[in-house]
C-alpha cells in the first residue's frame, strides 16, 4: 500500500532555510523516523526553534522521504502563522486562541500511548517506540472542520494502518477508540466548570476507516515538529471527515468490536455523528454544510468555497460507505 519513494521538490530545503534550524530539524526527522534514539534532544531543539522563528520560516518546506501518493492537495497551502493560532483544542479552552495561550503547559515528553482491547500485543509503548519503526510522509491535506472553516495543512506522519499492522488486531477488532491526555493539572478547559465535554476527548473509527490509506498519525506539519496547539506529540488525521475527529495528543489506541462512544456525539447527538463525513448535502441543525470559510478570510475578501463531498476525497473513499444512508450516518 506504502510507496516510499524519495520526492524532491524544486527548492532544497537548505537554501530557503537558516541552516541550524534545517540541520535541528534534519536531525528530529532523521532520529526519530529511523533511529532507536531518545526523541527528547531533538523535541527541544526543534521546540526552541519554534520560540524564535516566525511565520515565514516555519513554512518552508523540507524534503522528505515522502510516499508518492495521491493524496496531495495542489491549492494553496493556510500559512502556518494561521494553521497555528486558529485551533480547536478544548481541554485547553473554547477561543480559537486558547490552545495557542495555553498549551504550552502541556508537558509532552515523556510520552506514552496504551495500546489495548482486541490486539495480540497489547501495552504501554513509549512515543519513540511507536513511531521510530515508521518512514515519515509528508501529506497536503485539507481540514474541514464542521464550523464550516477550512485549511490546507502539510502533516508529516505516517499511515495509521501501519501502526496498527504491527500490534496484529483480532478479528474481533471493529472499531478503533482513540483518547486524549486527561491532565487537568497542565489543562485548563478540563479544570473548567463550565466545559461540556466528558473528558477525555475520545474519538473512533470503523476499522476500514482506521486502515484506510488516507488515515494517518501525524508527529508534525509544515516540516516541523507538531506545537502543542496542533496536538502534539500524536495525532490523528482523517481529511474525509469533519476535523473533531482528528483527535490531539493521543494517549489510548483501543480496538474494540463495539462501536466507541465518542466526545461530540456523547455531547449533542443529534448534531454529531459517529461518521461525520464531510458532506455538502446535509446541513448542520444551526448551519449549512454546503460551503466553507478557507481561512485566512477577512469581511472584504470572505473567500467562500464549495464544500466537497467527503471533503474532496469522494474518489478514495466513498466505497466504505456504499449502500448506507448518509444522512442517517451522519
Ligand atoms: N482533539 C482534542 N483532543 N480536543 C479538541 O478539542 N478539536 C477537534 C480536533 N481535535 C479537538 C481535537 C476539532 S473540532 C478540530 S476542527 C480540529 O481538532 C482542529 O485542529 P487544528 O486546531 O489543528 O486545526
Amino acid at each position: 500500500m506504502r510507496s516510499k519513494t524519495a520526492i524532491k521538490t524544486d527548492i532544497l530545503s537548505s537554501e530557503i532555510t537558516p541552516e541550524a534550524d534545517y540541520i535541528n530539524r534534519r536531525q528530529f526527522i532523521y532520529r526519530s523516523g529511523q533511529t532507536a534514539m531518545c526523541l527528547c534532544l531533538p523535541y527541544q531543539l526543534a521546540l526552541a526553534g519554534d520560540a524564535v522563528d516566525d511565520a515565514g520560516l516555519r513554512q518552508s518546506p523540507l524534503v522528505y522521504s515522502a510516499a508518492e501518493t495521491p493524496y496531495r492537495s495542489n491549492e494553496k497551502q493556510t500559512p502556518f502563522v494561521d494553521a497555528t493560532s486558529y485551533n480547536n483544542f478544548y481541554e485547553f479552552g473554547t477561543d480559537k486562541s486558547d490552545p495557542k495561550r495555553y498549551a504550552s503547559a502541556m508537558t509532552i515528553s515523556p510520552w506514552s500511548v496504551d495500546i489495548s482491547g482486541e490486539v495480540e500485543k497489547p501495552g504501554r509503548y513509549h512515543l519513540e517506540d511507536i513511531i521510530r519503526p515508521h518512514a515519515f510522509q509528508e501529506r497536503v491535506y485539507r481540514l474541514r472542520c464542521v464550523e464550516a472553516w477550512s485549511m490546507v495543512i502539510p502533516w508529516v506522519g505516517f499511515p495509521l494502518a501501519d501502526l496498527l499492522k504491527r500490534f496484529s488486531p483480532t478479528s474481533k477488532a471493529k472499531y478503533v477508540a482513540f483518547e486524549t491526555l486527561n491532565r487537568p493539572s497542565e489543562m485548563r478547559g478540563q479544570r473548567s466548570r463550565f466545559g461540556t465535554i466528558d473528558w477525555p476527548y475520545a474519538e473512533g473509527l470503523r476499522i476500514d476507516e482506521a486502515m484506510h490509506p488516507l488515515t494517518i498519525l501525524a508527529v508534525g506539519m509544515y516540516g516541523k515538529t507538531l506545537p502543542n496547539q496542533n496536538g502534539a506529540p500524536l495525532r490523528l488525521v482523517v481529511p474525509w471527515k469533519y476535523g473533531f475527529k482528528s483527535i490531539k495528543s493521543i494517549t489510548r489506541i483501543h480496538l474494540t468490536e463495539q462501536q466507541p462512544a465518542t466526545s461530540w456525539n456523547l455531547t449533542a447527538p443529534n448534531e454529531y455523528g459517529f461518521y461525520s463525513n464531510v458532506n455538502p448535502l446535509v446541513d448542520h441543525p444551526r448551519w449549512s454544510q454546503a460551503t466553507e470559510r478557507r481561512l485566512p478570510n477577512s469581511l472584504f475578501k470572505p473567500n467562500r468555497i464549495k464544500t466537497l463531498p467527503f471533503n474532496g476525497y469522494a474518489e478514495q473513499v466513498a466505497s466504505l460507505y456504499k449502500g448506507m444512508d448518509l444522512t442517517r450516518y451522519f
